[in-house]
């Protein structure tokens, strides 16, 4: 079958790695894809936000089934529009990807299902939400409703810090996103990311992460997209797994199909794990990045048979065949994320780096110029490895983080430190 996947960064890559060994898949191409994608799939240069823009595209090109990486298509609708043209396509509907797209609207789902999560209030104007924080205190949490490129979120230490969010997403520091504030309960403990294929009635689950969101060694510095992850996290363990199933997950999936809006897709919670119990702290609607990245190498070539099985609603019958391995991703970035940081320096030592079922390095934010490859993006490379314990993935990882020749790049060196 020919496949489109939506979207341009590490975790597309890795989905298209494993997609591309599946002997299912005929012609493979990404929109609009990167340097490293290119080596592997046909690049697309189409607007992956207009709907009509990619059903013209896969009418074209005879595509059998689209994968939508990003959140930014699936709110847009763009899963609607293939969907509605006929075509067999993996990710939620726009009201389904609400889950992701709207903060207040996930609060309003697990009211309804009674799934354990923060406790919070909705506000759209700053003098109430200014005297919600005045009344409960820091530490709390202040959050755009929106989409807000991963930048959202304030969690405030002291009330100073909770009122100048308030007054920036008031003032419109993240435009539309913040005409409405979600302000919670800050919740202390572990956190960790379960990934679950739904096709809007069953559900499986296919594997768990953590992830690195701090810039520096330690979870110091700036918030990041994720300087790093592993996979399984030791922390998800199958008794709390199992937890989120029962009290989150299946609720949520009834839930929406109550609605008349049944999720089908992967549904990406982000747990919060505190004295054996777990949390909701938020859904995305979409595979993470860089979690993907380690559940690919996990996942290999069945990844195209899940997919398949949850876009055609037969996950009932879809079986995860688990190797007793794990993974690790060590993100590089270009100096200054997530600051301001130069573009167009040359990274070496690539080719020379065997790729294999147990190790590549994927690309996110990467142009190849003239044969050379250059760095055009804040996260550049995933160096992905796979062992029989965490050890040994991550002495794997960082080995071939070293062989890598990119002085304007740099990463942590100690993902996968809690689970070590
Ligand atoms: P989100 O965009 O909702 O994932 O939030 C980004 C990050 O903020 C999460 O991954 C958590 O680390 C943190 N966070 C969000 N909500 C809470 C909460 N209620 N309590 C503690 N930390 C939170
Ligand atoms: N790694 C975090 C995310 O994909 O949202």
């Amino acid at each position: 079958m020919n496949i489109l996947i939506l979207g341009s960064g590490g975790r597309e890559h890795a989905l298209a790695w494993a997609v591309k060994q599946n002997p299912k898949t005929g012609r493979l191409i990404v929109a609009p894809g990167n340097a490293g994608i290119a080596t592997l799939a046909d690049c697309a240069d189409i607007d992956i936000l207009d709907g009509a823009a990619v059903v013209d595209f896969c009418a074209e090109n005879t595509i059998d089934f689209v994968i939508i990486g990003p959140e930014a298509p699936l709110a847009a609708g763009v899963a609607d529009a293939t969907r509605a043209a006929g075509i067999l396509t993996f990710g939620p509907s726009a009201a389904a990807a609400r889950l992701e797209a709207s903060k207040a609207f996930t609060k309003e789902v697990c009211d309804a299902c009674a799934a354990p999560t923060a406790a919070y209030a909705r506000f759209t104007e700053a003098a109430a939400a200014r005297a919600y924080v005045q009344a409960n205190g820091a530490p709390i949490v202040v959050k755009a409703d929106g989409l807000a490129a991963g930048k959202g979120v304030i969690v405030a230490e002291t009330l100073d810090q909770a009122l100048a969010a308030i007054d920036d997403m008031f003032d419109g520091a993240y435009g539309a996103a913040g005409a409405e504030v979600v302000i919670e309960e800050f919740m202390s403990g572990e956190e960790a990311s379960f990934f679950v294929l739904t096709d809007g009635t069953h559900a499986l689950p296919i594997g768990t992460a953590q992830d690195h969101k701090r810039r520096d060694d330690g979870d110091t510095g700036p918030n990041t997209g994720g300087m790093g992850a592993y996979s399984p996290a030791p922390v998800l363990t199958p008794v709390l797994q199992e937890q989120a199933m029962a009290q989150i997950i299946l609720p949520t999936i009834r839930e929406m199909a109550r609605r008349g809006t049944p999720y089908q897709g992967v549904l990406y919670a982000g747990l919060m794990i505190k004295d054996g119990q777990c949390r909701l702290v938020e859904y995305n609607a979409r595979f993470g990045d860089p979690e993907t990245q380690v559940l690919m190498m996990r996942l290999g070539a069945q990844a195209l048979d899940l997919l398949l099985a949850c876009a055609t609603g037969q996950l009932d019958k879809a079986k995860v065949h688990w190797a007793d391995d794990h993974a690790l991703t060590v993100v590089m970035a270009s100096r200054g994320y997530p600051g301001t940081y130069s573009r167009g320096s040359v990274i070496r030592g690539l080719a020379a780096l065997p790729e294999t079922s147990s190790q590549m390095v994927f690309h996110a934010g990467t142009t190849a110029v003239d044969g050379t490859l250059t760095a055009s993006g804040g996260r550049v490379l995933n160096v992905t490895a796979r062992g029989a314990t965490l050890a040994e993935a991550r002495s794997r990882a960082y080995a071939l983080v070293d062989a890598i020749d990119w002085p304007e790049g740099f990463c942590r060196r100690d993902i996968g430190w809690r689970a070590l």
